[in-house]
Formats: structure tokens, C-alpha cells, sequence
């Protein structure tokens, strides 16, 4: 096919593969004489000798918890590889929140890396453990390399430098191998127990070579290969990721640092938006303005969004995900702003304030806002050591259903409204109140029901309290004067011995207080200080 003069039923065919066509503007030669030019005089990488990192012994430590409930298996963590945005455009890249919370990597660490636990002797592991884990990765490749100057996803030359196995294996305390020993590392010695195989688990659907890998591998050494059942593999599969999830329910002490960090950053570009609002007045797509000021905090003081920031004015403020952002803010409208800065360590605050765009509730808004506000508090008095996650959400609905009692606005008494056979109120609010928080803005989405909605409140876990209401524009069963205002509150909230902590208190919460805040921070800008 490489043949210029190819035919196929009379048509000339392709002189190149459509598949190395992704980057025509190359201009590479490929003479020997350029590759051997390329490949000399260039001063030799830093050495460095690093620190160990601050998460390295938390990271070890939810290794050695995972090592427990394993024994005798191969687990398989995938970061996952880049993601194609366009063409030979990729995505900033991300690693799987599972394989970060196990390394203790951030940022845009590793694409392609694998965390593997292989098995050994019940208790000469890891830590006293059942497990040697090893990180698999692509380390920076010699400047004397092609690849440092030809490979444009992972070449010094395209992207900067890499980390080496050495530099990895001291930030992390965790042994290193080059990412081309992994097929070997997953794959050796796959087999049933009871014949002295090893049994894999892994984390599926982030990596599909991985997938594919590991597939291939339980294929090959099936003893009925013909007749694998995949569903008893795919739950075996299930129980490492779910394990992965609720590991993270409760935070230790560096993720709540590293929260706290999020939250400070988050809380700052909360007042970047309302320092840019007088120019999102006057622009034709002013939600965007907003969410332009947001993301420049996000990329200035952390590393990125946690997930992408809602800027939702007048009735875009009813539609619960609008991510779209591309209304105008008119005067006199309601903002909600739900945005979070993914800190470097991709840990993410996840912060909702509704504000009034020109600096003052009108008295429906302020009717709307202040129920959802005691919504809120309702959430947080529930919020206690030993009560039920799910309680949360109770408590912050009643308020909600009696507040639309009390507006003539629900179409039955409150009791069979809050009664599972109700819950009329929900056409108002049909979210969740409160969301595990984390590294996934839903943190611990796979743990199961009895530890999550069922699940008793514990000293560290991090969790939002959202309530809000949402009145559409479109909702004829309600008086108009209600129409087109969507309020919610969300906060993120640390539980201690003492009782929930607001970690993101310092954004105010009244509406008086959202109001002066406003205020004070327009009468700054405007040099009145
Ligand atoms: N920002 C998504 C949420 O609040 O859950
Ligand atoms: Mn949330
Ligand atoms: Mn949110």
C-alpha cells in the first residue's frame, strides 16, 4: 500500500497509510546523516536527587490496605493512556483517580503508567503485606534518542522532560520499571490457582489495551477458553474498582490538605468572577466572561478545573449541568456559578454561589434563595457522627417541600409529598443533596450502597451540601413571578469528632452577606478602598 502505482478496481490507491497521515506538516528528514546530527552535542539531563514525596507513606499505606483484601492476586491499576481531542491533538492529560490515590501522582502523571501489586508470601510484602507493587512507565528517553526529538506525545522535544524511573522511584518510595517490561508483568504466569496460575484483577474501561492485555491473557490460559464465562471475570473485575472507591471515603490528613487547598483557590476565583461581572454585563455571552476569569484562577493556582464550571444566568440557572455557558447575563438576573480548581494534586473543591448579577436579590429571589439557604442549614444539622449519609438529603427536602407548601406551590400536603410514594417536591430539585468529594468531584461513585447513601457518617469524610431549587421558565404550575430564577448553595463540608467543618465558609452564604461581599469587592476595584 506503500506503492504509488497501486490499483484497486481501477482506482489509484493511497501512497501512504491514512493512519501515518495524522501529521502532513511534518518536515522530518529522515536521512542517517540528520539522526546521527540529532542524536549528538547535547548536554547531558539534570541529575536530580529528589525528595520523597509528602503522599508517599499515605500512598503506601492504602497500598498495604488493598494488599489486604487480595491476597495471592495480580492487581493491574492503569493511569490510561492520552485521549485523542482532534486529529494528532490530545487532551491535557489526567490519570484514573484510582491509580493517583494508590501512587500518590498528580498532575499530568503518567499517561500509559501502570501500578502493578504482584502477589508473594502472605505477609512479605509491601509493608508487612501480601504484594510487591512496581510502577510501570515510559521514563524520559536520552537526548541521543529518536524518541527525544521524534515521538511528539512523549519526546523531550515536544512536550519537556519526563520523569526518570530513579526520580519517580525516590519521590514515591515505589520500585520503577520501564513501561516496555509490562506486558510481561501482567501477563506471566496467568493461569487457574488450583494449577499454580496467578488470577488477575484489574481496572477496566480506563486503559483498553490493558483491557485487551489482560483479556488476551485469561483467554490463553483458560482451561475451557471456548467457554470463559466473562461475567464471573467482569465482577471480579468490579470488586478491585469498587475496593479503590471506598478506600477513598475517608480522607487522611494530606487529602484534606490538599482540599483545603482547592477550596482556597476555588474561593478566589469565586471573586475574580465578581471582579469581571460589570464586563460579562455588557458581552453577549457573558457566562462565558465568567467562566473565562474562573479557569485563569484555575490554571494560575492549581492544576486544572475538577469539572467543567457552570456559569448559568436567569433560566440557564435551572438547567442543572449547564456547562454550555453561553447566555448573556442580563441586569437583574441570578448567576449561578458552580466551579471548582482541581488542585495539583488533582484533588478538587466542587462550590456553588448564586448571585445576583447587579449586586442585589429582588424580594422573590431573596424568598427563593433564604429557603434554599435553610435548606442548607437543615443539611448541615443532620450532618453528625453516626448518622446516615442519606439523612442529609432528608432533612435539607423537608425544609424545601415545606417552603413550597408554604408558597401554595406543591399540589399535596408536605407529609405525602416527603413519603417515597410523594415526592412531588423533586420536580423542583431533582439532584442529590450531598456527593462524596475528593479526587472525583463524585468521589467514591463505585463504593456500594451500604457504605455510600446507607452508609454512616465518619470522622474525614468530605462531602458537598448542594440543595437548590429551580424554577423553570417552562413550568406553567407555578405563578410567573417564580419563573426563569435557579438558586443553589453548595458547600463542602469536612465531618470531625466536633461536627460537619464548612471547608469553604470563607465564601459568604447569606444573601445579605453575598451582597456586602459584592459590594466590597466592586468598591476595591474601583479604587474606593
Ligand atoms: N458540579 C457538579 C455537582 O455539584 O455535583
Ligand atoms: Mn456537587
Ligand atoms: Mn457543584
Amino acid at each position: 500500500m506503500n506503492d504509488a502505482d497501486n490499483t484497486y478496481n481501477g482506482e489509484k490507491t493511497a501512497s501512504q497509510p491514512l493512519e501515518e497521515r495524522v501529521n502532513n506538516r511534518s518536515q522530518r528528514p529522515s536521512s542517517e546523516a540528520f539522526k546521527a546530527f540529532m542524536a549528538s552535542n547535547w548536554a547531558p539531563s539534570p541529575q536530580v536527587a529528589p525528595e520523597r514525596d509528602a503522599v508517599a507513606d499515605h500512598a503506601a499505606r492504602r497500598r498495604r490496605i488493598i494488599s489486604g483484601q487480595f491476597k495471592g492476586e495480580r492487581l493491574v491499576v492503569p493511569a490510561g493512556p492520552l485521549k485523542v481531542r482532534s486529529n494528532d491533538c490530545d487532551y491535557r492529560f489526567r490519570p484514573h483517580s484510582g491509580f493517583a490515590h494508590l501512587t500518590g501522582l498528580g498532575l499530568d502523571h503518567e499517561p500509559d503508567a501502570v501500578l502493578i501489586f504482584e502477589p508473594v508470601e502472605e505477609g512479605t510484602g509491601d509493608d508487612g503485606g501480601n504484594h510487591r507493587a512496581t510502577l510501570y512507565f515510559r521514563p524520559l528517553a536520552g537526548r541521543d534518542s529518536e524518541q527525544f526529538y521524534a515521538d511528539s506525545r512523549s519526546g523531550e522535544f515536544w512536550i519537556g522532560a519526563r520523569p526518570t524511573l530513579a526520580e519517580f522511584e525516590a519521590r514515591l518510595g515505589l520500585p520503577t520499571a520501564h513501561v516496555d517490561e509490562l506486558e510481561t508483568a501482567v501477563t506471566k504466569n496467568v493461569g487457574a490457582p488450583e494449577i499454580g496460575g496467578i488470577s488477575i484483577r484489574l481496572v477496566r474501561k480506563v486503559d483498553e489495551n490493558i483491557d485487551a492485555l489482560v483479556d488476551t491473557a485469561r483467554y490463553n490460559t483458560a482451561k475451557d477458553p471456548d467457554n470463559l464465562d466473562l461475567g464471573v471475570l467482569d465482577a471480579l473485575d468490579e470488586k478491585l474498582s469498587e475496593a479503590l472507591s471506598e478506600l477513598r471515603l475517608i480522607k487522611d490528613g494530606w487529602e484534606v490538605e490538599q482540599l483545603q487547598t482547592a477550596v482556597a483557590a476555588t474561593v478566589e476565583g469565586f471573586a475574580e468572577v465578581v471582579k469581571a461581572l460589570p464586563r460579562a454585563l455588557t458581552h453577549f455571552r457573558g457566562e462565558r466572561v465568567v467562566e473565562g476569569a474562573f479557569f485563569a484562577r484555575a490554571r494560575e493556582e492549581g492544576n486544572e478545573l475538577g469539572y467543567d464550571t457552570i456559569a448559568a444566568a436567569g433560566n440557564n440557572a435551572t438547567v442543572l449541568h449547564w456547562t454550555r455557558n453561553t447566555g448573556k447575563i442580563k441586569a437583574g438576573d441570578l448567576l449561578l456559578l458552580d466551579a471548582g480548581v482541581e488542585a495539583d494534586s488533582l484533588y478538587t473543591a466542587d462550590i456553588t454561589r448564586t448571585l445576583p448579577a447587579t449586586g442585589t436579590f429582588s424580594d422573590i429571589q431573596r424568598k427563593i434563595y433564604e429557603a434554599v439557604l435553610d435548606a442548607a442549614d437543615a443539611g448541615f444539622a443532620a450532618a453528625r457522627i453516626g448518622t446516615r449519609f442519606r439523612d442529609i438529603h432528608t432533612a435539607a427536602t423537608t425544609v424545601l417541600a415545606e417552603r413550597l407548601a408554604e408558597w401554595g406551590l406543591l399540589p399535596v400536603p408536605v407529609a405525602e409529598a416527603i413519603s417515597d410514594e410523594g415526592q412531588q417536591h423533586r420536580r423542583w430539585m431533582p439532584h442529590g443533596t450531598s456527593h462524596h468529594l475528593g479526587l472525583d468531584v463524585h468521589d467514591c461513585a463505585q463504593a456500594k450502597r451500604e457504605l455510600y447513601l446507607d452508609g454512616v457518617l465518619a470522622e474525614g469524610m468530605v462531602f458537598t451540601i448542594e440543595p437548590g431549587l429551580y424554577f423553570k421558565n417552562e413550568d406553567l404550575g407555578i405563578p410567573e413571578e417564580y419563573r426563569g430564577i435557579g438558586v443553589r448553595i453548595e458547600d463542602d463540608i469536612l465531618m470531625t469528632a466536633e461536627g460537619p467543618v464548612n471547608l469553604s465558609a470563607a465564601l459568604p452564604r447569606t444573601a445579605d452577606d453575598v451582597e456586602a461581599w459584592m459590594a466590597g469587592i466592586w468598591h476595591e476595584a474601583n479604587g474606593k478602598a
